[in-house]
């Protein structure tokens, strides 16, 4: 890298933001305290190591954004800002977010998702699913998956972090500001251009981590896979997002273990028979050994977390927090308000001012967004005992049977109702989630009131 490329990227950057901000000279002169001298040399390249407070003076007078502000400081630092990103994304520099915990279950799902990304036609997948479910985690086991494996650099971008400005005078780092454009991007603003230079025509893998705010994707999406043809995107979302060409993996919770497991008289240790083969059981034996380290996993313990397992849906955000709640309860009382009460135990009881993103407050948005038709409909088919067919569900509810099997597919793209097991060759049976059937029918019961007083 020469001294005079340095120069000319930073007098480039400088130029653009200042247009971007729409001032002349003067103007950002007169905002920042800086000379119109010192300004014009920076923007001639006379001046190419300018002090860092200078800098920071001038990006505050523009109001710069992370963005902006990053190129302007890695520029300043020797290098052109998009050279510094492109090396930044090369596969050495670019994991995903390392998890801090074993994946438990989910081998198949976790290897139709990495076939899925591994084959060239797939560039844009959605793992969708009930809020707690575990999206985020099996999105990060794939992602860490192709980066291990077939060196792919993951552009990894959390979505729900709100995009703020660094304060004052600090740099966010290269990968920060890719996210941030992405973050950007994602959502209909800008960042379109500078994203596709950066990632060209590389192989990558960008992540965009819980995309919940909006309902479509946006344009400016599928024109980056249209013009960056070796990028994939993978996106996490609880409902999906009316797009065409957006493939739909929709992620249940993990298998429901047998409600009354039999022991099995050969296993070496206490429980061991009773979880094999069952995650569910096996991760929620995790939170409770963590929670009361004194409860060992005997038989009789075992079968009562699976019991409890079973009551929260196996949906691991709910046997986390509910396991938080062992500090408080035995395991036969955490057993008994699952049964009854299971949204009292889904908001974790060591984080205390639960805002709206507690569990519970999250499956009542998520019931909420239903269309009345789909209310009024969960909350009949959570009164029906679980394993039922679409084919039975019409007829004891006297619906026509293509209205049950539209509504039931869009209620299981969000995770609401489940496919159980199927008993031989029969149809495909299915059961309302034991965590959102109060919740449906209180819905349900509001859409009633509401269509009776607009009759009257
Ligand atoms: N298969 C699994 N093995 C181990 N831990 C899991 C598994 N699935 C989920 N978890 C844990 O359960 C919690 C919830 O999972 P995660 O955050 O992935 O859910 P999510 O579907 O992304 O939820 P949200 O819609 O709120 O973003 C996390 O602590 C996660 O690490
Ligand atoms: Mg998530």
């Amino acid at each position: 890298m020469t001294e005079q490329a340095a120069t000319d990227g930073l007098a480039r950057q400088l130029i653009a933001a200042r247009r971007w901000a729409g001032i002349t000279q003067e103007q950002l002169a007169g905002l920042s305290t800086v000379s119109v001298r010192a300004i014009r040399d920076l923007e001639q390249g006379r001046v190419r190591h300018p002090r860092r407070e200078t800098l920071r003076l001038l990006a505050d007078a523009m109001r710069l954004g992370d963005v902006r502000r990053a190129a302007l400081e890695l520029a300043v630092e020797g290098a052109p800002a998009d050279s510094v990103m492109r090396d930044a994304f090369g596969a050495e520099l670019a994991p995903p977010p390392e998890p801090l915990r074993r994946l438990v279950g989910r081998s198949e799902e976790l290897r139709a998702l990495t076939r899925l990304l591994a084959t060239e036609h797939e560039r844009l997948l959605t793992v969708v699913g009930i809020a707690g479910v575990g999206k985020t985690r099996l999105a990060q086991e794939a992602a860490l998956l192709m980066h291990t494996r077939d060196r792919m650099p993951v552009l990894w971008v959390d979505m729900g972090t709100a995009v703020t400005a660094p304060a004052s005078g600090t740099v966010r780092s290269p990968r920060a500001a890719l996210a941030g454009w992405a973050r950007s991007l994602a959502v209909g603003g800008p960042g379109l251009d500078e994203l596709a230079s950066v990632i060209g025509d590389r192989a990558a893998l960008m992540v965009l981590d819980g995309h919940d705010a909006v309902p479509r994707l946006a344009p400016q999406l599928l024109e980056l896979l249209h013009g960056c043809e070796r990028l994939k995107v993978l996106i996490t979302a609880r409902e999906p997002h009316r797009t065409p060409g957006n493939r739909l993996l929709p992620l249940a919770p993990l298998p429901l273990p047998a409600p009354e497991p039999s022991a099995d008289a050969a296993s070496p240790l206490p429980g061991q028979s009773l979880t094999a083969g069952e995650p569910a059981v096996e991760l929620m034996l995790s939170y409770v050994g963590h929670m009361r380290p004194d409860l060992l996993p005997t038989d009789s313990v075992v079968r009562t977390v699976a019991r409890v397992c079973h009551a929260l849906d196996a949906v691991p955000r709910a046997m986390e927090s509910a396991a938080s709640w062992l500090l408080l309860h035995s395991l036969e009382e955490l057993l008994r308000i699952a049964r009854t009460r299971p949204l009292d135990l889904v908001d974790d009881a060591t984080l205390s001012d639960m805002n709206e993103e507690g569990l519970g407050a999250l499956l009542a948005a998520a019931v909420g967004r239903l269309d009345d038709t789909q209310a009024t409909l969960l909350g009949d088919l959570g009164a029906l005992a679980d394993g039922w067919t679409a084919e039975q569900a019409s007829a004891v509810l006297a619906v026509p049977a293509a209205t049950v099997a539209r509504e039931v597919h869009a209620l299981m793209l969000r995770g609401l109702v489940r496919r159980l097991p199927a008993t031989g060759e029969g149809a495909s049976r299915f059961g309302v989630l034991n965590l959102v059937r109060g919740l449906a029918a209180d819905r349900a019961e509001a859409a009633a009131r509401q269509s009776a007083a607009l009759v009257h």
